[in-house]
Parts: structure tokens; sequence; C-alpha cells
């Protein structure tokens, strides 16, 4: 059989495919549906257990430096006064003020009126000023009938040699809907009417906690899973005895009221992420411990974490694990670029963020970040709380004491140097030192930070393909797989009896699968051809296929293994088919 690959499909072929075999649903589909909600289906839900799972196992359980959290998702909303939440997590939101009203984010308007039916019309016609104004007078009244020079054609002859000179998609639309003598209008990427000014548009979603609905009962569904571990901080570190460097990991549910929820699990209002908060000793700790800080290199070896790393190594550590994890779970290498932040576009607390993106069908798009977040959040909980988020470092301490008094004012001066380099005031870093001198310390925080829902759509846009597949005698067929890694696919073996009546048989796969079941997810299929249940597992990303046939009652036990990517069948004995979902999927 001869296969050739198509041209990756678009996403709506993996909507479709997604809704029809039961991954991902609507939410409230009977009610017309809920925006920026959604419903993981039997599959779909088997399928981000897999991806939580197997990010619990790097980051959590197979480390010794990590503990795990699961914390409540309301808490106290003086949580959210001290993260900066409440104050500055906004995104800028602009009303239509002409037909449509609707509500959408400032940044966002490029986008969505680049997917708009008023772009697909405009975008033929740029340069051609009596198409333009034929469109405005006829079918723009459909399309776009907020837009000015829709509902005032007579504008038209004013502007009609601009129409013919300009050559952006963009400027035409501004154009289009700019009275002469006015400054620019935004225009609405609905209707045409012009949006209002941004303003900031908190994201946190409110609730009232207990029975009197009162401001001051205020509370908020949490905007992410980090703040929790940060509060927890001081209770974990102690009811685990662990010391920096070690980390938080939790998994868990986030709420943000997108403004414009898009791109279908890509940004939703209700999503889930894997977070992990990774505390480490301030450099300055690790210079009065080791004598200095490593220095971060291409060369520099990040296989093992080292007692002399600083912020810089551990940080690229965490890129480098993330990156690892990732590809040990199915995305090649090349579809997903590193996104180093520039300085101007760091937090004002952040010494450096790297995003990682995908190369999603809708564009390239940030699918986690890894960022060194400094000692911002503890101390912003220790400054708000009142309770001390320092460590006491043993070991520390016994550093500095061996240090001459001239070496202890040499440190001193070299660090108050540094930090008021970086515009912190000389009295906060003297009482840093002194501190410091003492072996206590706010620890500073790597965060890799990933989406489950988008790390799904990610797995699952890269394992679709529809291959036109050519049997022996010329017959073309389209065969749809999803080439999942068996990590993160949701059913790892199908098993199949060739035929349903001959009883034997029948109970000997019945058999077969029930002792699989009790290793992974198994799936029973008995109806219909072999080849179209081949297929049917196809479609859903089942790595192996597994058929019991006469040779297996009657001859040798073996079985037919079919593997999902080569289409390739072996016989293998049931010891081979165990061991083989031991090593691939265990
Ligand atoms: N604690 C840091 C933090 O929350 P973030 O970049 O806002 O950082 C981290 O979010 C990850 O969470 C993102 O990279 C993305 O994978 C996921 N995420 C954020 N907002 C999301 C949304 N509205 N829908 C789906 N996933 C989202």
């Amino acid at each position: 059989m001869d296969k050739k690959a198509a041209p990756k499909s678009s996403l709506d072929a993996l909507v479709s495919l997604c809704k029809r075999r039961g991954f991902i649903f609507q939410s409230s589909e009977v009610y017309g549906g809920f925006a920026g909600f959604w419903d993981y289906g039997p599959l779909g839900c088997e399928l981000k257990r897999n991806i939580k799972e197997s990010w619990w196992k790097a980051t959590v359980r197979n480390r010794e430096d990590v503990e795990g959290l699961d914390a409540s998702i309301i808490m106290h909303p003086a949580v959210w006064k001290a993260s900066g939440h409440l104050d500055t997590f906004s995104d800028p939101m602009s009303m239509c003020k002409g037909n449509c009203r609707k509500l959408m984010r400032a940044d966002q308007i490029w986008d969505i009126f680049d997917e708009s039916p008023i772009a697909e019309a405009l975008r033929g016609m740029l340069g051609d000023a009596g198409r333009i104004a034929t469109w405005c007078k006829g079918k723009g009244k459909g399309v776009a009938p907020g837009l000015y020079t829709v509902q005032h054609p007579e504008h038209l002859e004013t502007i009609f040699e601009q129409l013919k000179s300009v050559t952006d998609l963009h400027a035409l639309y501004v154009l289009l809907a700019t009275p002469a003598g006015e400054p620019e209008a935004l225009p609405c990427p609905n209707c045409g009417g012009v949006m209002t000014e941004p303003r900031p548009f908190n994201l946190m979603f409110k609730t009232v906690v207990g029975p009197i609905d009162d401001p001051s009962n205020v509370a908020y569904l949490r905007p992410e899973t980090a703040q929790a571990i940060f509060a927890e901080f001081p209770n974990v570190l102690t009811s685990s005895r662990q010391m920096p460097p070690f980390g938080i990991g939790q998994i868990g549910k986030s709420f943000r009221n997108e403004v414009t929820p898009r791109n279908y699990i890509f940004r939703s209002r209700e999503f889930e992420q894997m977070e992990l908060e990774f505390f480490i000793k301030p450099d300055e700790a690790i210079e009065l411990l080791c004598g200095h800080v490593a220095k971060l290199t291409p060369e520099t070896d990040l296989s093992e974490p080292q007692p002399d790393w600083g912020w810089e190594c551990w940080h690229k550590y965490w890129v480098e694990q993330r990156k690892q994890w990732l590809i040990a779970n199915g995305l090649p290498k090349d579809s997903f670029v590193e996104y180093w932040q520039k300085p101007d576009e760091l937090a004002h607390y952040a010494r450096a963020c790297v995003d990682i993106e995908y190369r999603f069908p809708f564009g390239t798009q940030e699918l986690e970040g890894i960022a060194a977040r400094s000692d911002f959040d503890l101390s912003r909980h220790q400054e708000h709380s009142g309770k001390s988020m320092e460590v006491f470092d043993e070991p520390l301490k016994l550093a500095v004491r061996r240090l001459s008094d001239e070496e202890k004012a040499a440190f001193r001066a070299k660090t108050v140097a540094e930090w008021t380099a970086r515009g912190k005031e000389a009295t906060t870093a003297e009482t840093f030192v002194d501190r410091l001198f003492e072996g206590k310390y706010i620890p500073h925080v790597i965060e890799p930070s990933s989406g489950v829902d988008r790390m799904a759509l990610a797995m699952l846009c890269n394992a679709y393909e529809e291959q036109t597949i050519t049997d022996e005698k010329g017959k073309e067929d389209v065969r749809t797989v999803l080439h999942l890694a068996p990590s993160i696919a949701p059913v790892k073996v199908a098993v199949f009896p060739l035929v349903k009546n001959k009883p034997e048989l029948y109970a000997k796969a019945r058999e077969i699968y029930r002792s699989i079941r009790t290793l992974c997810n198994c799936y029973w299929d008995e109806s219909g051809a072999i080849g179209r249940r081949y297929r049917r597992q196809d479609e859903i990303g089942t790595p192996w296929c597994v058929t019991v046939d006469f040779d297996t009652i009657e001859k040798d036990g073996t079985v037919t293994l079919r593997d999902r990517d080569t289409m390739t069948q072996e016989r293998v004995t049931l010891e081979d088919l165990r061991r083989r979902i031991m090593e691939e999927v265990l």
C-alpha cells in the first residue's frame, strides 16, 4: 500500500473530528453554547489526564526537589491585592459605538478584522477605487452597515484618489471609516462602526462568599494557580523539610474573563494550568556559599543542577527541561520556537521570560512560558500578609561566619553598588545584606507555566493528518489519523476478535482485552471489517490494534499487532505486547 501525506488540514477539520469522536464539545451546547467554555468528552478527558499525568510525573513525582500542592480555587481576596492582579490584571477593551455594540480586546481588533467577511471582501479590491465604491454602495451594506462610507457614499468622491493608492488593507479600512477632516477612526471589524478608546478591563471573575451579597464578601476565582503556591510557601517549606533549590508544582483550574475568547480551546474563560514555582537562592547567597556564581555559556552542561548555579543557569535549565518534555510527548523540535522576551517587554520584576510558541494553524502563538520572577511574589506576600517568607539557611550562616571583616565589607559594598545600579534603594540593599549575613533570604523563583488545554490543542494539531492511501488495486482512499505520542493517546490498545461467531476465539479475545485493561486504557471493538475497525482507531490516535484470530487459539497463542503510524502488522506473543506497552506508555 502506497501512502502520501496531505497538507496538514485546517483547524476546522480537527474541530469536527473532536466533536464527532467525543474529544471536545461546546459547553452547554443544548442551550446554544456558552462562549469561552468547553467540555471534554470521553476521549478528551483521557487525553487531558494523560497530559497532566505526564507533566506531574516529570515535574513533581520523579524529582526529589519538587513537592505537589492542590490548593483551593477561591482564596482570600487579599491574595489578589498582594499579587497585583486586582490592580493590573486587565486587558484593554473597546466597544463598538455603531450597530453591533460588540466588546473586544483592543489589541485583537486587527486580528479579528483579518478573519472577517469584510476583510475577505476588501482584500481583492485593494487599489481598485471603482470596485471599492461599488462595494460600499451595494454588498458593503450587508456586512459593514456601520462603516462611514457605507452610510455616507457621497464621501467616496472626496477620497477616490486616495482609494487608488492605498495598498494596505488596514489603512483602507481606516480610510473608509473616517469622516473628512477628523482624526483616524478605529473601525469595528464586525460592522464597521467606530470603536471606543481602549479602557482597562479586569479579567478576574468575581463571586460572593456567604449568603450576603455585599461588596465586603466579594472574592475571585483564581486567574492562575501560581499565587496559591506562593501563599502556601511557608507551610510547604516547613512540612516538607525542603530547602531552596526546590519547587512546588500544582495542576488545576484557572479562570479569566477573556474579552474575546477565540481559536477554539486556545483562549478560554475556564482552563487548566500546570505550574511549577521553583525556588532558588539569590545569586548573592550562592556567591557567599560557593565563592562565585556559575556563568551561563553555550557550553554550560545543563543536564544536572549544580550548587553554584545562579538564576540564569536555573532559568535555562527549566527552558531545556520543558523543551525535552514537549519532544518526549510528541511535539517535534521544529513545531515550536523559543521566544526570549526583550528587556522592554519584561514585567518590571522579571529578569527573563521565554515563551515557547507553537506553530498553530492560526499562527505561531504562546504555548507556555518560563519566567525568572526574582523574589517579587514572595516579597509581596510577605509585605501584605505580615508573615515571613524568608528561609533560614544554616550553611549560608556558617559560610558568612568564615569571612573576615574586610571580606564582608567588600561583599556589602559590591552588592549595594550592583543593586543601586539596578535602580534599587541603597537602604534596601543594606537590609538584604544584613539578613543574608544572618543566613536569611527570600527565595527567588523560576516559573515554568503551561496550559493543559493549549497543550492538548497543540498536540492534536500536530497529530492530525489526512493521508491519501492507494491500495494494491490502485484505489485511493483518505485515512484520517492522529499521530499522538503513546503516552498521550487516550486509548492505548484496541482489541478485536477476528470473528464474532466462534465462541472459543471470542472468549480468548475477551480474556486478552481484560488483561490489557489492567495495564492501560483499552478499547473493545467487534463490529465491522477489521480494516474499518483499524480506521476508527487511527482517527482517535490509538497506537496499537490487536487482532485475535484462529492462529491465536489453534497454534501458538500469538496475536496480530498492527501499528498505527506504519500500518505494519506483526505477530507477537502476549508477553511482547505487554512489554511494549510498559516501555512506551507507562
Ligand atoms: N503564572 C503565570 C501565568 O499564569 P500566563 O502566561 O498568563 O502566565 C500561563 O499563563 C499559561 O496558561 C499560558 O502559556 C497558556 O498555556 C495558559 N493560558 C493562559 N490563559 C489562557 C486562556 N485564557 N485559555 C487557555 N489557556 C490559557
